[in-house]
């Protein structure tokens, strides 16, 4: 590809997700009310935020786990709950933040799970399902654990299997709820490498809940910080991550400066037991 040439992720017909007045809840409780939000098509937008204030409840209303109370979600302009089951899961896969594997399921049989949006009657799998699991058995480094049930992994290696089945969905949406959970820090970074080559080189719009703002703050074009279910800021890390917001949405002392390698923003937390030291 030359330099001029279109990044993929500038792909006009990238999908658009949206919700418009949402309003979220289980039971009695109202969790989300009247939240508005516009996922930037072909970008990475990160969620962040302390626990409980929504972040999870919404990506599963984003992805039709949740039925809205009030509001809509819409894909491309048509509300989510008209878009056809099978047409929704390859336009959009989600990595929930506590999947359930089917008991005694191998790697390699949940990752080709992803694939069943691509099947029909008359095509149950072919060469491009078997090339789909294996590229994201290797993206993955699942390779060698793809015979091995996944209920006998570790937490990192579990989280790593669901990732390759999201990733083997190959759908332009794909959502993802702490995906960086369990894994230690390589793997994590491996992990966000990954989902940047998946938006760089193929265009997928992702939208996932991180916890680490310095991770946010590198992967993200597009953050989105919540607070009690509402979202109180949105936009580039570096326009929106300051001392102030971190102090407003996780209640933190923290200094922000610049990220070596990066140059996003570097937040540091202060704590009850450091004192910043003039430099
Ligand atoms: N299935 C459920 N039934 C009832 N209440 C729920 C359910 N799932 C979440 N909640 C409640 O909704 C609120 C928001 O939960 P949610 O899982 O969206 O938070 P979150 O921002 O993802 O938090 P975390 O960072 O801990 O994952 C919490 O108060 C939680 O207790
Ligand atoms: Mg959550």
């Amino acid at each position: 590809m030359t330099d001029d040439a279109p990044l993929p992720r500038d792909d006009p017909d990238a999908p658009l997700l949206r919700a418009e007045g949402l309003r979220l809840g289980y039971d009695g409780r109202t969790v989300v009310n009247g939240l508005d939000l516009e996922i930037p098509p072909g970008r990475v937008t990160v969620i962040v935020g302390a626990n409980a204030c929504g972040k999870s409840t919404l990506l599963r209303a984003l992805a039709r786990l949740l039925a809205p109370r009030g509001g809509s979600v819409l894909l491309d302009g048509r509300a989510l709950r008209s878009v056809p089951t099978r047409e929704l899961a390859r336009q959009l896969g989600i990595l929930p933040q506590s999947p359930v594997a089917p008991e005694g399921i191998t790697v390699a049989d949940l990752v080709g799970r992803g694939r069943s949006p691509h099947q029909t009657w008359w095509r149950q799998w072919s060469a491009r399902d078997e090339r789909a699991v294996s590229e994201a058995l290797a993206a993955t480094a699942m390779e060698d654990l793809a015979d091995r049930p996944v209920d006998e992994l570790s937490g990192g290696q579990r989280q790593r299997a669901w990732i390759a089945m999201a990733v083997a969905q190959e759908t332009p949406l794909l959502l993802l709820d702490e995906p960086t959970t369990y894994l230690d820090l390589a793997h994590q970074i491996d992990v966000l490498d990954l989902v940047a080559d998946l938006n760089r080189r193929e265009g997928r719009t992702v939208v996932m809940v991180l916890h680490d703002l310095n991770h946010a703050c590198r992967y993200a074009d597009h953050m989105v910080a919540m607070k009690g279910g509402k979202v109180v800021a949105e936009g580039e890390p570096s326009t929106i991550v300051t001392e102030d917001l971190v102090r407003d949405v996780f209640g933190l002392r923290c200094h922000v400066g610049s990220d070596p390698v990066s140059g996003t923003p570097l937040v540091i937390p202060i704590g009850r037991h450091h004192a910043p030291t003039a430099s």
